[in-house]
């Protein structure tokens, strides 16, 4: 036996090929696309690379995009600015901040300074409320994609034990919300996790977003669960290695994200989509 690979390029096509087909009608109904601003600060590889993504993502849907990119010694008084701008501007509908930011700027000022309205990443802490007390919000786009391509291969939460290793804003917390969300028993694990092994056993969907390489192994693995690798590690070999050890664990689980290929363009992805609810609410 061998995991089903869950095909996040594939799924993540499907869903741009839908928005795809949607903008002809909106530019007939509005006059114009939705228009996503991404923001990037310094000169990180990584980040390069993701805001690449999603601007040529944008191109593929149809969408306009602008790219704002500020050298690592912006101040944190110009970036905040440059949001207000945006913020006031009516061609812009999505505002994204690529994190991380250079250790000089506070991240909570920044992502707290886009109106919630454009919030497209879902970070701003009314956005936050929202998601915890189960209102109509923007969710963050990982946790979103996650529970997407759950979806998509016929998972059903409901009842299971969810256990989800990593507690940060971005990903951990937010997912956690949206497996309860979804009725499923839910842990969530982390660092100071003391029998994360006896947790992992019992997984039925496993969630991995750490940011350390080959973390789970399959012998931490229940066979036949559900394994979502959120991790992208760049390793001494140039490739990308997930939090999972996907060698072991491929013969254990019943599903598994590759990575790359799994989680991350499923982000891309609802990202676009979160741009259009975005610019539909105004
Ligand atoms: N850096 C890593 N993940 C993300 C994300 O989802 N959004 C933003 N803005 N930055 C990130």
């Amino acid at each position: 036996m061998s995991a089903i690979l869950m095909d996040g390029k594939q799924v993540s096509l499907a869903v741009k090929d839908t928005l795809k087909e949607r903008m002809p009608a909106l530019k007939a109904q509005f006059g114009r696309v939705p228009c996503l601003t991404v923001i990037i600060v310094g000169e990180n590889p990584a980040s390069q690379s993701y805001v690449r993504g999603k601007v040529k993502a944008c191109e593929y849907v149809g969408m306009d995009s602008r790219q704002v990119s500020l050298p690592e010694s912006v101040s944190e008084e110009e970036l905040l600015a440059i949001i207000g701008d945006l913020n006031r501007d009516d061609a812009v509908d999505g505002i994204l901040v690529q994190l991380p930011l250079p250790k000089h700027i506070d991240e909570s000022k920044v992502l707290e300074e886009i109106v919630p309205a454009k919030d497209v990443d879902g970070f701003h802490p009314s956005n936050v409320a929202d998601l915890w007390l189960g209102r109509k919000c923007i969710v963050p786009c990982t946790p979103k994609g996650v529970m997407r391509l759950l979806e998509a291969h016929g998972i059903d939460p409901a009842g299971k034990l969810a256990v989800v290793i990593g507690r940060s804003n971005i990903v951990g917390k937010p997912v956690s919300k949206l497996l309860l969300d979804r009725n499923a028993t839910v842990v969530m694990a982390h660092s100071r996790t003391k029998n994360l092994k006896e947790l992992t056993l019992q997984a039925d969907i496993l969630v991995v977003a750490v940011g350390r390489a080959g973390l789970v192994t399959g012998d931490m693995v229940k066979p036949g669960a559900a394994v979502i690798d959120v991790g992208i590690n760049r390793l001494d070999d140039g490739k990308l290695h997930g939090d999972v050890d996907a060698a072991t664990v491929e013969p254990v689980a019943g599903y598994l994200t590759p990575v790359p290929g799994g989680v991350g363009p499923m982000t891309i992805a609802m990202l676009m989509e979160n741009t259009v609810e975005c610019f539909l609410r105004k």
